[in-house]
Parts: structure tokens; C-alpha cells; sequence
């Protein structure tokens, strides 16, 4: 990646209008060991579990983004069920449809705000929220809405981080936060829906509420990647700002790298509320 993309990256006004940042974002997650387990096919393997529910499922996402639950695990989902995709963001609404046509998926992919819910009572089996909640301004509006349109005895799983994931990560996104104090830049290290509070957060409209961890460990050697997912929490509006916090980056970038891998450490999982 050349320093022009990188400008254009912290030139995005917003986190989620088109898919670039959050797609920086995924990337890092690549540097996992080679034989990790997928983190989508670990969540349907623990928490989902397709075989226990009825074939013809009516199954609902919100938060969708890029869709790469649905890419990842394309070949676990049963073909009965119906799935309907929602975005706040019409961006990754085009981005997820596109998707799921290349899989060859027949879905319902459109616009929804998960805190008001254009569907009626009951009508889902099954809904996801993966590591979208922590963005919404009141999660438990968001929670109370995905009860309800949850039939009885209906499941939502809800992915998100634990405290003190990326850790290493953040620290480097605090050191540009210092180095830019006029710019905004985003360090997620306490979330208001994470592994810690989630279940209380449920509870006040689930019933059940049980916690899956999925702990793991990067080892990122790619100056490119690790500029690339600091430019993706990095917001400037002007040409000049955005080429000299892009050469921040790079200098920092290769310097976290120049001996070995920046070691971080991940704090995934899920809830699964019912
Ligand atoms: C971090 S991304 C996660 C995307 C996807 N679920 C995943 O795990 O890869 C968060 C997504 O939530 C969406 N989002 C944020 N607030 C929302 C809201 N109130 N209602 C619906 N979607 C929302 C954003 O547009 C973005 O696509």
C-alpha cells in the first residue's frame, strides 16, 4: 500500500460509509497462527450451533457489515433458512449484498437501525449483532429491539472484545492520539458492550445469557497491514494534515516491526442470549 491509499483511508469521513476502514481493520485479524480456527467458524461451532435449530430458520444480522460471517462459514448454513441482512449504513448494505451474490445466496439485504426494528414482533428465529453493539449510543435500546423481534425461546448471539483486546495495538494508537491531539483518533479499549458488561446488558431482556471466550494471539510483521489499521482509526479532513500523520504512521509502523513481530494479544467472543 503506497502512501496515497493510506491518505485516502484517513481521508474517509466516517467509520462505516464504505468498506475501506473497516476492512483495514479485519486484515490485522489475519496474522493469526496458521492453523487458528476461523473466528466465524468458531462462533457457529460454540454458539450457533445451525444443527439444533429448525431447518427453515427465519435468521436476521444486524450491524452486517462487509458480511464476512456469511463468506466465512457459507458452507455450514443450512439452505432452508432465510436470512435477511440489515445495515445502518448504506455502504456496507451495497457491500454486503455484493457478497452474498457472490456466494450465490439468496437473502434480504437492506437498511435497518438496529435500535428501531422495521420488522414485527417475533418474526426471527435467530438474530446475530457481531461487534456492533459497542456502537450503538444505548446498546440495551438496540438488545430490547432484538428481543422483540425474536419469537419466543428465539436466540441472539452477540459477539464483541473483551477488555485489553489489541492491546499492544491500542498503545500505538494512543502514541498518535498524543502526537495528533487536534485529530480524532479512535482507541477502543473500553467498550460500552464487552465481554465484561455484556451479559448484564442482556439480561435486561433476555433471560438466558450465556459467555463464550475465544482468546488468540497476533504476530503482525507487516509494516503495510499495521500502518494501514492505525490510518483506519485515524480521521483527517485536510491534504496536507493526512500526508504527515500518514508519514507518523509509516515511521511507526516500521518501527514497531523492525525487530520481530508486534505480538498482540486478541479478546474475542460471544454471547449467546435467549
Ligand atoms: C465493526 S462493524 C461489524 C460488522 C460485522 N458485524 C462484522 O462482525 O464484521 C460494525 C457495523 O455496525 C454498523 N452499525 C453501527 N451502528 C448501527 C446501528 N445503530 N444499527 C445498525 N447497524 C449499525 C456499522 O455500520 C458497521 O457496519
Amino acid at each position: 500500500m503506497n502512501g496515497a491509499d493510506l491518505e485516502r483511508l484517513v481521508r474517509e469521513p466516517e467509520p462505516y460509509a464504505a468498506p475501506a476502514r473497516l476492512q483495514a481493520r479485519i486484515a490485522l485479524h489475519g496474522f493469526g497462527p496458521a492453523d487458528a480456527e476461523d473466528f466465524h467458524r468458531w462462533l457457529w461451532r460454540v454458539a450457533v450451533r445451525p444443527d439444533a435449530l429448525r431447518s427453515t430458520a427465519r435468521v436476521l444480522e444486524v450491524g452486517v457489515g462487509s458480511a464476512r460471517m456469511w463468506r466465512a462459514v457459507a458452507n455450514l448454513v443450512p439452505s432452508g433458512w432465510s436470512l435477511t441482512l440489515t445495515d445502518r449504513s448504506p455502504g456496507m448494505v451495497a457491500e454486503a449484498g455484493g457478497v452474498l451474490d457472490d456466494l450465490g445466496r439468496a437473502a434480504d439485504v437492506g437498511i435497518a437501525d438496529a435500535t428501531a426494528l422495521p420488522y414485527p414482533d417475533g418474526a426471527f428465529d435467530l438474530a446475530f449483532a457481531n461487534h456492533m453493539l459497542y456502537h450503538v449510543p444505548e446498546p440495551a435500546r438496540a438488545v430490547a429491539e432484538l428481543r422483540r423481534v425474536l419469537r419466543p425461546g428465539g436466540r441472539l448471539v452477540a459477539a464483541t472484545n473483551g477488555d485489553g483486546h489489541l492491546a499492544q495495538v491500542v498503545a500505538l494508537l494512543h502514541e498518535l492520539a498524543t502526537a495528533w491531539p487536534d485529530l480524532r483518533v479512535d482507541t477502543p479499549e473500553r467498550l460500552s458492550f464487552r465481554l465484561e458488561n455484556g451479559a448484564e446488558v442482556l439480561r435486561g431482556a433476555f433471560t438466558d445469557v450465556d459467555r463464550f471466550e475465544h482468546p488468540g494471539e497476533l504476530r503482525v510483521d507487516d509494516v503495510d497491514a499495521l500502518a494501514r489499521y492505525l490510518a483506519s482509526m485515524t480521521y483527517a479532513s485536510d491534504a496536507a494534515t493526512a500526508a504527515a500523520v500518514v508519514a507518523w504512521i509509516r515511521e511507526r509502523a516500521e518501527r514497531a516491526v523492525a525487530d520481530g513481530p508486534l505480538v498482540v494479544r486478541q479478546r474475542s467472543g460471544a454471547f449467546v442470549a435467549h
